[in-house]
């Protein structure tokens, strides 16, 4: 799509695919694990789900084409300073907008990390909890539950964010992040479509299919304790 057109391809699909993936994974863990017991099996499918999308994004972040990689849209406080002051950021994340994905992915993938070795003490554990000594346990389970706040509060500021720019500024961010597209005016001229088609597919699905063995590796690893009264 041409910058001539109405509209820009900005977002490629993988990356719009693992955004509302995580979303229904991150909704699926804190319900799930809210409603508890039997519940709490998906939990652990909803919460390993998040850790292979966080480990996919950040594989993303170097593989994947122009917007989404981590050197286009990580950028130091100078240019946060000058976004703040009124320069026009680039297509893709503004420079203040890419902190706070840095800080969702640390703290989501934090959570998701931390779970594999948390446990409830009654039937639900992470696949890793009996790898280490409960000292390292019991802190891994504390720190996945208060991060529950740092959690909740991070997305709450990316709703706030998203909701500021739509009725301040009157940009239309969360129609880009479903259709991949940005309208020609709200970018700086000349701005390239990002890559998204069967190559950029093939590839995400190759680095996705690693991540999943990777993920179904680590939950291969629980050890089983014994149940039996014998
Ligand atoms: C569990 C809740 C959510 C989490 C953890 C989350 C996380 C993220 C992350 C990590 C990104 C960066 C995308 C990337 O480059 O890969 C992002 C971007 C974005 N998210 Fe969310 N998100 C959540 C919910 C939502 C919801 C409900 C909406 C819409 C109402 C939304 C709208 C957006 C938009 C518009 C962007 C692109 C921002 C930009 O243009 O720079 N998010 N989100
Ligand atoms: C990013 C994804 C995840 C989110 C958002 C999440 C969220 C939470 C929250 C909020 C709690 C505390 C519930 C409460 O005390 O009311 C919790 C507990 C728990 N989570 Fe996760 N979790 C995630 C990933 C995981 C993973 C990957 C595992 C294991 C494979 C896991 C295993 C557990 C266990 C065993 C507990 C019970 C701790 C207890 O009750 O003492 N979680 N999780």
């Amino acid at each position: 799509m041409q910058n001539s057109r109405l509209a820009v391809r900005i977002w490629d699909l993988p990356t719009r695919a693992f955004h509302w993936t995580l979303v229904v994974c991150i909704v699926g863990a804190f319900v799930s694990v809210k409603l508890g017991g039997l519940y709490m099996d998906w939990h652990v499918r909803f919460g390993c789900t998040a850790l292979g999308l966080i480990l996919f994004r950040l594989l993303w972040g170097f593989f994947g084409p122009r917007y989404a990689r981590f050197a286009h849209f990580v950028r130091g406080p100078a240019a946060v300073a000058r976004y703040l002051k009124g320069a026009a950021p680039p297509a893709g994340h503004n420079p203040l907008g890419a902190l706070s994905v840095l800080a969702l992915l640390l703290v989501v993938g934090f959570q998701a990390v931390s779970g594999l070795f948390a446990t409830d003490d009654i039937m639900t554990q992470g696949p890793l909890f009996g790898h280490v000594n409960e000292a390292t346990a019991s802190a891994m389970t504390s720190w996945h539950k208060l991060n529950e706040w740092v959690i909740i509060g991070l997305i709450a500021l990316h709703l706030a964010a998203v909701a500021w720019y739509a009725v301040v500024r009157r940009k239309r961010l969360v129609r880009a992040i479903i259709t991949g597209n940005v309208d020609a005016k709200d970018i700086p001229p000349g701005t390239p479509p990002t890559q998204d088609g069967l190559a950029i597919w093939l590839r995400a699905l190759l680095l996705g299919a690693c991540v999943t063995g990777l993920v179904l590796w680590i939950r291969s690893l629980e050890v089983m304790s014994d149940m039996s009264f014998s």
